[in-house]
């Protein structure tokens, strides 16, 4: 089992779409082992995405992650954080295969609808900096 940690951005929670992505979540059989609405600070997505600090898009990236509410989430499943990659589909809605989360709920690669970890590494800080180990 591997565990992995997931967002559905706040441009999803302001459509509408949190239900249907949780729903694509369990149909694909991933078990939801810890889950949470919150609003972040600028600071807080600031230090989340502290590994694209130089990146250009960075200041309107964690512009956009503080506009409004998320849901954060650890998902566990074999092979977790490749199938919850493959599932939300290229971080460019318009470059993700038919049928994924981003192609049917993104809007463009900056309202891409949702996040995941990209590696162990990145999995195991992610989800440190969103819940606490009792939590999970
Ligand atoms: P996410 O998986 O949350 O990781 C970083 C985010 O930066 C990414 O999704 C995109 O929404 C956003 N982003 C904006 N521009 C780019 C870019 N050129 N390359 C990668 N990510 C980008």
């Amino acid at each position: 089992m591997e565990r992995t940690f997931a967002i559905i951005k706040p441009d999803a929670v302001k459509k509408g779409v949190t239900g249907q992505i949780l729903a694509r979540i369990e149909a694909a059989g991933f078990r939801l082992c810890g889950m949470r609405m919150i609003h972040m600070s600028k600071a807080e997505a600031e230090g989340f995405y502290y590994v694209h600090k130089a990146r250009p898009f960075f200041g309107g990236l964690t512009d956009f992650m503080s506009s409004g509410p998320c849901v954060v989430m650890c998902l566990e499943a074999p092979d977790a954080i490749k199938k919850w990659r493959d599932l939300m589909g290229a971080t460019d809605p318009a470059k993700a295969e038919p049928g994924t989360l981003r192609k049917d709920f993104g809007a463009s690669i900056d309202n891409n609808a949702t996040h995941g970890s990209d590696a162990p590494e990145t999995a195991a800080f992610e989800l440190g900096y969103f819940f606490r180990g009792m939590e999970l």
